[in-house]
């Protein structure tokens, strides 16, 4: 099944940023996936997607989630900028050359302002998203800025992350101090191909017209009045509460054991042009401080669900809040025949 990990991997397009978290020169977000990373840098130019990886010998170039940072390798002193590699001691490699030096980057597609990555994708990423991507455009374009990214590991298999994310059944018992008081009502589900998409009501009342009242004061080009989960087929998903402020997960494979990589970031709505968006500011570090401790419960749950306890097929009871679930092994098995079928 790690083969199939692999090959979702390769695969696929995945969420891997916003324009905005990306705007100056030097500006990085990395994720890791597997025993590599992927890196999102401004060059100076533009946003290039690479392995982390100096093209010299290797040497992982940076070490944090997220920030601002010339690209220089700590072992010989490389660097780059603007599309071109800077070698140290040029002289030295007469005999190579030196123009062959280039970054292990991946395709980069702008959906929105959303950056998607991929290896080896086997469709456009507009395919990918179907029906889904408009949605999807639509609210990259309402995102003004990230306000919180928080990454670690899961101590579990990707497949049980995923699934505990796709499914609002253990709420109750998990969530009880924290999602849990918004008392989501059961909604609809839509299959859009591999993806797919909850919408429901907060049936906290008062917390409903809160923040339908706060909603108003954001310039939104989508918005669901109440909970939305937007799953993205394999590794991401999108949540949001009113279309205030959009969460953006991922959950991606651990090649070599049964980690998940995951990453959270929490990114703010733009306001309407005449409010000032620091008034929001306590409103979002508290949404922020939800969303990690809503996390957190998640992991500690997910890490006591063994890598044996997951399979391909489905599973023998489930809730019908536990239908998402069924879509997810769908798509697996899918996408394992597909692998099959190419050599
Ligand atoms: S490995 Fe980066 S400069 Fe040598
Ligand atoms: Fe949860």
């Amino acid at each position: 099944v790690s083969d199939l990990s692999y090959a979702l991997w390769e695969g696929y397009w995945h969420l891997a940023g916003h324009l905005s978290e990306l705007a100056r020169p030097r500006d990085f977000v990395r994720l890791s996936v597997g025993t590599a990373d992927i890196v999102l840098f401004n060059d100076g130019n533009e946003i290039v997607a690479f392995d982390n990886l100096c093209p010299h010998r290797g040497t992982r170039i940076f070490d944090e989630s997220h920030g601002n940072k010339p690209f220089v390798c700590r072992y010989h002193g490389w660097s780059y900028s603007k599309g071109k590699i800077y070698a140290g001691n040029k002289d030295q490699f007469s005999h190579c050359d030196l123009d062959q030096a280039k970054l292990g980057t991946l395709s980069l597609e702008r959906v929105g302002d959303f950056l998607f990555v991929a290896v080896a994708p086997k469709q456009s990423v507009k395919s990918q998203l179907g029906e889904l991507f408009d949605i999807v455009t639509a609210i990259a374009q309402s995102i003004s800025n990230r306000h919180d990214f928080d990454s670690y590991q899961y101590d579990c298999y990707w497949p049980i992350a995923v699934e505990n994310a796709l499914e609002p059944y253990h709420v109750p018992l998990i969530h009880a101090n924290s999602l849990d008081q918004l008392d989501l009502a059961e909604g609809v589900t839509h299959k859009h191909d591999a993806n797919s998409i909850w919408l429901t009501e907060v049936g906290n009342k008062s917390t409903s017209r809160r923040l339908e009242k706060l909603s108003k004061m954001f310039d939104m080009k989508y918005k669901h009045p109440g909970y939305m989960n937007i799953y993205l087929f394999p590794f991401s998903m999108i949540s949001s509460t009113f279309g205030i402020s959009y969460s953006v997960q991922n959950f991606l494979p651990d090649f070599v054991g049964d980690k998940s990589n995951f990453a959270s970031r929490l990114y703010t709505s733009k306001t309407l042009p005449k409010l000032k968006p620091h008034i929001f500011q306590e409103f979002f570090d508290s949404t922020a401080a939800i969303n990690r401790q809503i996390f957190k419960e998640d992991s500690e749950i997910c890490a006591r669900v063994p890598k044996i306890s997951w399979s391909i097929e489905d599973p023998k009871f489930y809730a019908k809040s536990e239908e998402r679930i069924v879509f997810f092994r769908e798509a697996c098995r899918q996408a394992e025949a597909q692998k099959s079928n190419t050599p």
